[in-house]
């Protein structure tokens, strides 16, 4: 619908149009509808205030660090075209980034967000353990209808951004339920966006060494912490982006304003 009250040209006033996309007829929602839509998407995103204004733009590849930029330039072009070109048909429908803390998953994460959001796509953004509190507080007697929305929204949103996946003490409870969650979107489909620093072998990282384990960014393996099933499906639908070799960014900026 144009606002105006004039039929819109390019959808002729349904809110959809048809596009072509590798040669494959597709409909996307219309310029008119979205940029209203944005806004209220934007607001309903739960995106936490740190990474509002995460962006590719404002992302750097780190050039003055080879290795660094290597990692992140393919980092972000993997990122860029999920999010340019989602949800391919056929294709897997989720991004796991997995790397040490501070290169920049969660950053790339939310950027990916953003641009699904501007696309009319409705997502929303889940600290893990922020998500399992809350669920879990649904199972308490006199919670509200809140914490059971959080459920329901982890389950059936048409994007969700699960972020630190792992970062928890892992109880049979956690087990099931973060099974439960990436099962029921595995299944149906459903975009998962997610992030971690926990180790695993299927990004090349090597058994942890006796006696350095307190070295390491992580010493528990993602399957550890999130059960084998879960990790399964994990793989299963998503595609894998390792930051690992990456330069911690945190400390690259207090290096930086070190008086
Ligand atoms: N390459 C980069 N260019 C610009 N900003 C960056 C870059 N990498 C990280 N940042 C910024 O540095 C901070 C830390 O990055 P982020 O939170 O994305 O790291 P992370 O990999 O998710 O770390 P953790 O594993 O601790 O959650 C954020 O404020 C982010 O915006
Ligand atoms: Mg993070
Ligand atoms: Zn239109």
């Amino acid at each position: 619908m144009a606002a105006s009250g004039e039929t819109c040209p390019q959808c002729e006033g349904t809110g959809w149009r048809h596009v072509e996309r590798n040669g494959v007829s597709a409909v996307e929602r219309c310029d008119c509808v979205l940029a209203g839509r944005t806004e209220l998407l934007l607001e309903r995103a739960n995106i936490p205030p740190l990474y509002r204004n995460a962006s590719f733009d404002n992302f750097s590849t780190l050039p003055d660090n080879p290795v660094a930029h290597r990692v992140l330039s393919n980092a972000v072009t993997l990122a860029r075209t999920f999010a340019r070109e989602f949800p391919q048909p056929g294709r897997k429908r989720g991004l796991l980034f997995i790397g040490d803390p501070g290169t920049g998953k969660t950053h790339l994460a939310v950027a990916v967000l953003r641009v699904l959001l501007s696309r009319g796509f409705e997502g929303v953004f889940f600290d893990y353990q922020d998500l399992l509190e809350r669920i879990r507080q649904s199972y308490d007697r006199d919670s509200g209808t809140t914490s059971r929305e959080a459920l329901e929204t982890a389950l059936e949103c048409e994007v969700l951004v699960l972020d630190d996946l792992g970062a928890h003490r892992v109880t049979d409870w956690v087990e099931d339920t973060i099974t439960a969650i990436i099962t029921h979107r595995c299944n149906h489909q459903k975009a998962l966006i997610a992030t971690t620093n926990l180790r695993d072998p299927a990004v090349g990282d090597p058994p942890i060494p006796m006696g350095a384990a307190g070295e390491l960014a992580s010493r528990y393996y993602l399957a550890e912490r999130i059960g084998a099933r879960a990790r399964s499906r994990l793989f299963e639908m998503c595609h894998i982006i390792s930051t690992r070799g990456a330069e911690d960014y945190r400390l690259r900026l207090a290096r930086r304003t070190a008086p």
